[in-house]
């Protein structure tokens, strides 16, 4: 199948060859996990051309927070507060990958990954987020960064928000304010102009579901707010046609000459009905259709929020005693500047959860939480990562892959995060190496068995780094970054390697069965 030793680096590039991990060789990688049916590994691999990644973000790795003219995003503003994140720790440092742009990439031509995907800071090409504020040392450490992964073989996947907001542009109201439609669209102009010869993999917004509700409602990241019942819609409502501006002034100005991809990357866990009744089930239906495709229905489907969530919220709304939804509407134009705004579907997926019906007391509080009668909760008996809300549920993956063909069809996928924290330093890591052959094993599963287009995948992250209100408390990375010494010396860990030997084997190959290695 593929002349895998020929083109690689060799693995012993870690200091030590690689022994064949003892659980791929079972029949179930997990003992929680052992329905034949659903849970038996796949020995097979994956087509020559599947892109496999590492995915890291700006705000999260670079530090560097005010250095080269750079403005300051809300997350400096947010962090610099106190109270806010964990033990009060800040971005200002981090992994100081701004510094370290060499090493990074020997990390990832280590790890033999074909493709990065990493975002640029807002702030730090347009420091005040307007086209007038253009910062050329901003733009050159980009264009640095990209011309090292071209040198180097690996393909870059650039975001251009992944939550970094500049702060001038949340004084006047940031994703609330209808205004950041043509402030991201000029951004995303000058982006595609300076970087486009460069990229041929863009993303528009990293997870909309998650900074709309936990930085407009809940409150718990930048910019901080507790617009509860209203502040996620809205900002939500902005940040979905200016996704669709940005991808038609690429459709319009510079696809014919870069023949590059725009999407966006959408978050969800797969729901599980918590019990056989009737209602649990109708909540887990409710709930992908709700949580993925506020943002994924309208740009795959038709231009708008799917029925049933415009239906709940309409009613809550009216229960409150509001004449009008707290969903706001689309325009018909406004449809049709929305609907079909991508060219594949990247996914964020980590976990899965258990959903049950839970009808709320009159009169409601108004939250997104409360809005769709349901309620999550996670088993006790799932493996657990340092996360609160990560349990390990690798057929989850599977599952909401195939809800993604049912709903929106053969749109190609990639999975563009997946992984796991630990809370402390420990380079031994059995239980991350147990989450990436099993997720990946039921990714492959979902291709080879179920049809589904899937791409590429990435995993999270290339290194330990800033995990949001968490501060350096969950450790994400393939590799573990020292946070107390000033240098940030990384550390390939044993979850590297055994990433490292699934992008080499393109898949999975039975140790038993060599004739496959050498076809
Ligand atoms: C974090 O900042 C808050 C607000 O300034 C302060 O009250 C608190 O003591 C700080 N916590 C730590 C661990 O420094
Ligand atoms: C919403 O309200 C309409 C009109 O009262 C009703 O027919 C419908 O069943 C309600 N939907 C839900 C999900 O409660």
């Amino acid at each position: 199948m593929k002349l895998l030793t020929m083109f690689m680096l060799p693995l012993s590039i870690f200091g030590h060859s690689l022994v064949e991990s003892e659980s791929t060789d079972n029949k179930f990688i997990f003992d929680t996990f052992q329905d034949p049916k659903r849970d038996t590994f796949l020995w097979e691999t994956f087509p020559d051309d599947f892109l496999w990644g590492a995915a890291t973000a700006s705000y999260q790795i670079e530090g560097a927070w005010d250095a080269d003219g750079k403005g300051p995003s809300i997350w400096d503003t947010f962090s610099h507060e106190g109270g806010r994140v964990y033990q009060n720790q800040t971005g200002d440092e981090a992994c100081s990958s701004y510094n370290k742009l060499k090493r990074d990439i020997e990390m990832l031509q280590e790890l033999g990954v074909k493709s990065y995907r990493f975002s640029l800071s807002w702030p730090r090409i347009l420091p005040d987020g307007t086209a007038k504020s253009f910062n050329k040392a901003g733009v050159n450490y980009y264009k640095r960064l990209l011309d090292a992964l071209v040198r180097a073989g690996i393909e870059p996947m650039v975001t251009l928000y992944h939550w970094d907001l500049p702060q001038d542009l949340q004084d006047i109201g940031g994703w609330e304010n209808e205004m950041m439609v043509s402030y991201f669209s000029d951004y995303a102009d000058i982006c595609f102009r300076e970087f486009g010869n460069r990229v041929k993999l863009w993303i528009t917004f990293n997870e909309q579901i998650i900074f709309t509700t936990h930085g407009y409602e809940i409150g718990s990241h930048a910019p901080g707010l507790k617009h509860s019942g209203y502040g996620a819609y809205r900002a939500g409502h902005t940040t979905i046609k200016a996704h669709a501006q940005a991808w038609h002034i690429y459709d319009q100005k510079y696809r014919n000459k870069q023949h590059g991809k725009v999407s966006a990357v959408f978050q969800s866990s797969w729901f599980e009905p918590k019990t056989n009744s009737l209602g649990d089930k109708l909540a887990a239906k409710r709930a992908p259709e709700v949580v993925l495709g506020w943002f994924a229905h309208p740009i795959l489907v038709d231009g708008d929020y799917p029925a049933v969530m415009k239906e709940y919220v309409a009613n809550a709304s009216r229960l409150q005693g509001l004449t009008t939804s707290r969903l706001p509407e689309f325009t018909e134009s406004e449809k049709k500047m929305i609907a079909g705004t991508y060219d594949f579907l990247g996914l964020n997926h980590y976990t899965t959860t258990y959903v049950s019906h839970k009808a709320r007391a009159q009169p409601r509080v108004a939250s997104f939480d409360l809005d769709f009668d349901m309620e999550l909760s996670q088993d006790e008996a799932w493996p657990k990562a340092a996360s609160s809300w990560l349990k390990v549920v690798p057929w989850g993956l599977r599952r909401l892959l195939g809800w993604i063909k049912e709903n929106y069809g053969d749109v190609p996928i990639y999975i563009t995060e997946n992984g796991m924290s630990q809370s402390g330093m420990d380079t031994n890591d059995e239980l991350r190496i147990k989450y990436y052959q099993s997720y990946i094993n039921e990714m492959l599963k979902a291709h080879l068995i179920d049809g589904v287009n899937v791409k590429g995948y990435f995993a999270w992250s290339l290194m330990d780094n800033f995990e949001w209100a968490e501060g350096y408390s969950e450790k994400f990375g393939l590799y573990e970054v020292d946070f107390d010494d000033p240098k940030r010396p990384r550390t390939p860990r044993d979850s590297a390697r055994a990433y490292a030997e699934i992008i080499q084997n393109n898949g999975f190959i039975h140790p038993g069965s060599k004739e496959k290695t050498e076809l």
